[in-house]
């Protein structure tokens, strides 16, 4: 077993772990990135399955997530804009089959109007939420109370108005149903992201990607930190003190090969896992209560390449949506400079633990069944066909990240990214803009790293 000591020792390779890494070490820090799997990148994995090439993980970036957009840039990489032309299609969910052309989804009028009135509420509330610290809202006690569902009744009576808004933040976002977090968790997501438009706003929130995937971003930053990643480590103790100012070294943190001293850690790793590392001596009671309110949420990712994007020849832009189907979403995912198609699809929290209980042939065809309810027949013969099963990863355990149980974001919140001695936390799961996003883990990253620059130890 290896010994070292650095500055500052980075649990978690991840977008968040890496850009706090690469930050400390342009201010002068010596760093080691501690990380438990065989590769770097932590839910963004894109790699090359059965000849095609797949975004396993997080991919999109939107106008305004400019932080992972100018990291991109730093890193000599290129964005490219998600193909778009054509009708859209909306399933029922019933299976009746609308191809239109609208920003409006085809609902009825009394549909329309619900949705109108949900959106404008929604919008006007997310407004009121400072992102980074929701629970600071007046009525944050009032609003983590009601579970969206609830809260959505209250708005509306018609079903498919509901169900339809409370898909863009339960299955859309944070991959839970709408009974099982709150108004305030909704409204932090609508407000992490500017507003609940940029949420509905598909050629918004899937604007761009990262011309040889997003993992390439924290690939190129491993790169340059060189022999200071320790690959296959995943850390199984943290010893810490808070000995203070001039104490010599302050953490331990013992991995699987190598053992690092140093003076702070960045735990950069989501939070549903922080109780998967044994804490010497134990962190503080508020933690170890608050670690638990978080939990992941549940999404399959569907791949499936074409030899050509055959839903273009019938005028349709690859984009499908259908609250109550199998597949919730689809879109056209082809990757920069193919001539194959690729689509990707969404099939969310129980639809996807049914998924999971079927045999895997039955499940792949029920999935293809899907995506051709959408685009035509030629769906159900995918050159490759691909699953992205996050709840099965040891180091994540869902998909697509982490969030409060109904009133924990109010109770628990303001504590969540507050050191304790030496310890800081940072990932896209406890960030205010970029919650929950690749750009929420670069500006966390960077954010803790200037902190402990700032500490001045
Ligand atoms: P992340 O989870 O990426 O990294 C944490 C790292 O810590 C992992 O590498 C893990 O192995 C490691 N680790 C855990 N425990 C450890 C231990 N004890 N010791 C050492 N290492 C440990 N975002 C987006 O912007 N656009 C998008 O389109 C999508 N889509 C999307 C789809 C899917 C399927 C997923 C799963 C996720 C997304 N996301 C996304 C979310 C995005 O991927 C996510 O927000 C970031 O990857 C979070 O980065 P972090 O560095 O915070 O955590």
């Amino acid at each position: 077993m290896d010994e070292i000591t650095r500055d500052v020792v980075v649990i978690g390779a991840g977008p968040a772990g890496l850009t706090a890494a690469r930050r400390l070490v342009e201010a002068g820090k010596s760093v080691a990135v501690l990380e438990a799997r065989d590769r770097v990148g932590g839910r963004t994995w894109s790699d090359t399955i059965d000849g095609a090439f797949f975004e396993i993980g997080g991919q999109w970036v939107s106008p305004d997530q400019t932080a992972i957009a100018s990291l991109a840039q730093e890193l000599g990489l290129e964005l490219f804009d998600r193909y778009r032309e054509g009708d859209s299609v909306f399933l029922t969910e019933d299976g009746e089959r609308t191809v239109y052309s609208s920003d409006d989804l085809p609902v009825g009028p009394k549909s329309h109007e619900g949705l109108e009135a949900a959106r404008k509420e929604l919008n006007r509330l997310a407004a009121e939420i400072e992102p980074a610290a929701p629970w600071d809202h007046p009525q944050a006690a009032e609003f983590d109370a009601i579970s969206f569902e609830n809260w959505l009744r209250s708005i509306s009576d018609d079903k498919v108005a509901r169900d339809t808004t409370a898909h863009f933040i339960a299955g859309g976002m944070l991959t839970k149903p709408s009974h099982t977090f709150s108004l305030l968790q909704a409204l932090l997501m609508a407000s992490s992201a500017g507003s609940f438009d940029n949420l509905l706003d598909e050629d918004f929130i899937l604007d761009k990607r990262v011309v040889g995937g997003m993992q390439s971003v924290s690939i190129r930053m491993a790169e340059e930190l060189g022999d200071d990643v320790f690959l296959s480590n995943p850390v199984r103790t943290l010893r810490w003190s808070d000995a203070g100012p001039g104490a010599a070294a302050e953490v331990t943190a013992v991995a699987d090969h190598v053992t690092v001293r140093a003076r702070h850690a960045i735990l950069a790793i989501p939070p549903n896992l922080y109780s998967r590392i044994q804490y010497e001596p134990a962190l503080p009671r508020t933690q170890q209560i608050a670690h638990q309110h978080h939990s992941m949420g549940l999404v399959i990712k569907v791949h499936a390449a074409y030899d050509r994007p055959f839903w273009r020849d019938k005028g349709l832009s690859g984009t499908g949506f259908g609250v109550g189907n199998i597949v919730q979403e689809v879109y056209d995912n082809s990757n920069h400079g193919e001539e194959r198609g690729t689509l990707v699809g969404f099939v969310v929290d129980v639809t996807a633990e049914r998924m999971w209980n079927l045999p895997e042939e039955e499940r792949k065809t029920t999935i293809l069944r899907s995506l051709a309810d959408y685009l035509g027949e030629e769906a159900m013969n995918p050159v490759a066909f691909y699953l992205s099963d996050w709840g099965a990863e040891e180091w994540t355990r869902g998909a697509y990240a982490c969030s409060y149980d109904l009133g924990g974001l109010s109770r628990w919140g303001a504590v969540q990214n507050q050191p304790v001695g030496p310890i800081f936390f940072a990932s896209s799961d406890i960030q205010g803009i970029g919650y929950q996003h690749v750009d929420g883990a670069v500006r966390i990253g960077a954010d803790t790293a200037q902190r402990i620059v700032e500490s001045g130890r």
